[in-house]
């Protein structure tokens, strides 16, 4: 970060994220979750999903996209079983009662998978299964999102970046926590690079030529055009195997559109066939697993925690000073961030300003 940016207190920044939720209209205690997978973001250095979001949010009620009041609905259940019905209410609000469930189901039963249609954007998936891990369990959270991925071979946006996030309890301060896109870069870093006025890398998205593009506004605005795409993990064609990253992407689009009746790939897209702004039908799943219901925790705890050390003690490849595990970088960011704030780039600050003026929230003051 170039040295003029300014940082704001974790806590300023929670508080303000909620007085803006509550001002649109959300309530008090479903206000609080909103802000709290947002802030979570932002303390694990995941900047393109915190406050960052946080206009889209804000955008998305005003137009009616999304509604602030949520209404959760369980459809369909069983005992290790939930279909939940988001009816277009509050991401957050729905992937925290939705993991909840699960979390409540592994208890009792061992395990819990729970499928949620109508939903909307949640957030980073990693949220979810941290708070299974909380309570000794492995957690997995997955979600559809807007069609920007092209299948490979192809150059239409189809598959949302369709994040896959699984954690598991270890011995060590730091839990084992992968939480990623399933393509190679996803929409929300493209906004950052936009938002900082810098280009993205050559291989992470393309034209409908299939040639590569690198204007990350060009590829945000081509999306909905169906004039840019990105591609899978892996990247274009079969030489990198792109196709696991397109195969996974697909994994979680059935997980999160097949189970709930749910909508899936274009229906997602947000604009209807008579070219008009409707809801996005996102789908999740998310599923808990009780360590204890296969052996003593802490034994589960000690083996990951030995696979954990014993990765990071491999050979390193010359040059290279440290081997990470999943989880490691954001699990240090979060002590950084509580300690030196969450920086506000420029356009952010805009977005702030006027989500603040907005909704007159003249008790903050902000040094930009
Ligand atoms: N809600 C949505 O629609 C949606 C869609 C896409 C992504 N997201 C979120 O965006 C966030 C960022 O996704 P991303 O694809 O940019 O993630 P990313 O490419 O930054 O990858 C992050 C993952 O890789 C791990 N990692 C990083 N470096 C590593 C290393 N050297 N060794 C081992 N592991 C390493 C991290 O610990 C983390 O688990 C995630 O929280 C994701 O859930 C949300």
């Amino acid at each position: 970060m170039p040295n003029d940016i300014p940082y704001l207190p974790v806590q300023t920044l929670l508080s303000f994220m909620r007085d803006v939720f509550t001002g649109c209209g959300v309530p008090a205690d479903e206000a609080a979750i909103c802000a709290e997978v947002l802030i979570t973001s932002d303390r694990r250095g995941i900047e393109s999903h915190g406050i960052g979001r946080l206009k889209m949010y804000f955008d998305r009620i005003k137009k009616g996209i999304q509604l602030p009041v949520t209404n959760f609905e369980i459809v369909r259940e069983s005992p290790t079983t939930a279909v939940v019905d988001g009816h277009h209410g509050m991401g957050q609000v729905i992937g925290v009662r939705a993991m909840e469930l699960a979390i409540a189901k592994a208890k009792q039963y061992g395990m819990g998978a729970v499928a949620v249609r109508n939903s909307t954007h949640f957030g980073i998936a990693g949220y979810y299964p941290l708070m299974a891990i909380k309570e000794g369990m492995i957690g997995m959270a997955f979600t559809n999102a807007r069609p920007s991925i092209a299948p490979t071979f192809s150059v239409q946006p189809m598959l949302g970046t369709n994040p896959i996030a699984f954690g598991a309890p270890t011995d060590e301060e730091c839990p084992f926590l992968f939480d990623a896109a399933t393509s190679i870069t996803q929409r929300g870093k493209f906004e950052v690079l936009a938002r900082q006025g810098k280009s993205a890398k050559p291989g992470w998205a393309i034209n409908s030529l299939g040639e590569t593009i690198t204007n990350a506004e060009d590829v945000l605005q081509g999306f909905a055009k169906d004039a840019a795409a990105l591609l899978p993990l892996g990247g274009a064609g079969e030489d990198l195997a792109g196709y696991k990253g397109y195969d996974l992407a697909t994994i979680v689009e059935i997980l999160s559109a097949s189970l709930q009746q749910g909508k899936f790939l274009w229906d997602l897209s947000g604009i209807g066939p008579d070219g008009k702004t409707q809801p996005n039908y996102l789908g999740h799943f998310f599923m808990a697993i009780q360590v204890e219901a296969f052996c003593p925790l802490d034994d589960f705890k000690h083996t990951t925690g030995e696979i954990m050390r014993q990765l990071r003690a491999a050979r390193k490849a010359p040059g290279e000073d440290r081997i990470f595990t999943a989880g490691e970088k954001e699990f240090a960011n979060e002590k950084d961030t509580a300690v030196r704030g969450i920086p506000i780039v420029p356009n952010l600050q805009k977005d702030i300003l006027e989500m603040k003026k907005a909704l007159k929230l003249n008790q903050y003051s902000f040094p930009f």
